[in-house]
């Protein structure tokens, strides 16, 4: 992002502010680097329990994004101590710290602060091996992309604030956010990966985007096969579509190449934001099925393959 401040050079910095990618890798020898991330936001679901499993698995979910293991965390919290039960709050901690005993690291610390409204997160430090990274940049034309997790995350969310939701659609929702990436990103250890991301803020699209750049190559996604949580489409319809996502789409105007067969509602829902969403990996064509099956068979049961990396139209992505 050019608004922010350039660093000195160091060489030691192999991923950093330049490429949007999931977080930041420091070598600290030819065998070790660090990997580092934070992330928090406001709760997006009422369980408190639940949007500490959710924060601590999105935020955990920038290491394994990165090819890395985490180890370390440090919590991250805004809470109103005046306004709210601290019962609350001990609640949304029980939540992340479950998720990162999960994850098989463990909390070192954390600054909490008086805050207007509750806000959780986690700065997440873990090691990758500094030829073993995972970058966004590295797509290959004849590249399959992977995602392991549904898109519809911020409709469906956005239909729980709204009292739209059904009491199965949140627990559904819930359970898919917070879902670890660490099984899909163990599975994928195992095969070429020649970049991977997250989806999440951007939507599966902007996230794909910085992927296409990344790589300088072209993206074409199929959006009859790209798994979507079961009430999105509805939802969309009934214009349950979070700002953010809405921006998501103008944004992503120019970048994108949309066939008329592709209707103006599975557009937006292709951009529509994502809270602790799935991995998307792109990995040579005779590796994907493979990888889908042994993911699926690790648990990973959302994932599918949903594309293929071109040389053509280098930086856009064509949706059919
Ligand atoms: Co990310
Ligand atoms: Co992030
Ligand atoms: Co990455």
């Amino acid at each position: 992002m050019s608004y922010l401040p350039k660093n000195l050079p160091d060489a030691n910095l192999i991923v950093g502010l330049d490429t949007s990618d999931d977080a930041g890798v420091y070598k600290l020898s030819d065998e070790l680097a660090l990997v580092q991330t934070v992330d928090y936001f406001t709760p997006i679901v009422d369980d408190p329990y639940m949007f500490g499993a959710i924060a601590a698995a999105n935020a955990l979910s920038d290491v394994y994004a990165m090819g890395g293991k985490p180890l370390t965390v440090l919590n991250i919290v805004g809470f109103p101590v005046s306004k709210l039960d601290k019962k609350i709050l001990a609640e949304i901690l029980r939540g992340g710290a479950d998720k990162v005993r999960e994850a098989g690291a463990v909390i070192a610390g954390g600054h909490s602060i008086d805050d207007t409204d509750p806000k959780f997160g986690m700065a997440v430090t873990g090691i990758v091996h500094p030829d073993q990274v995972w970058t966004n940049a590295g797509a290959c034309p004849g590249d399959k992309l992977v995602l392991t997790k549904p898109i519809g995350v911020g409709i469906v969310t956005t239909a729980i604030k709204r009292g739209k939701a059904t009491p199965e659609a949140i627990k559904q929702v819930e359970t898919i956010m917070a879902t670890l990436n660490k099984a899909a990103a163990e599975t994928a250890k195992n095969y070429t990966v020649h970049a991977c991301t997250d989806v999440t803020g951007f939507g599966l699209l902007g996230h794909t985007a910085e992927m296409a750049r990344g790589g300088c190559v072209g993206i074409e996604i199929d959006s009859t096969v790209v798994p979507m949580l079961p009430d999105t489409y509805s939802l969309a319809e009934q214009n349950v579509i979070p700002t953010g996502s809405k921006r998501n789409y103008e944004w992503l105007l120019d970048d994108v190449l949309y066939d008329d067969s592709v209707d103006e509602l599975t557009r937006r829902i292709l951009c529509d934001a994502v809270t602790s969403g799935g991995l998307l990996f792109s990995v040579p064509a005779e590796e994907a099925d493979s990888l889908v099956a042994d993911l699926k068979a690790n648990g990973v049961e959302w994932a599918a393959v949903i594309g293929e990396v071109v040389a053509d139209h280098p930086n856009k992505i064509r949706v059919r």
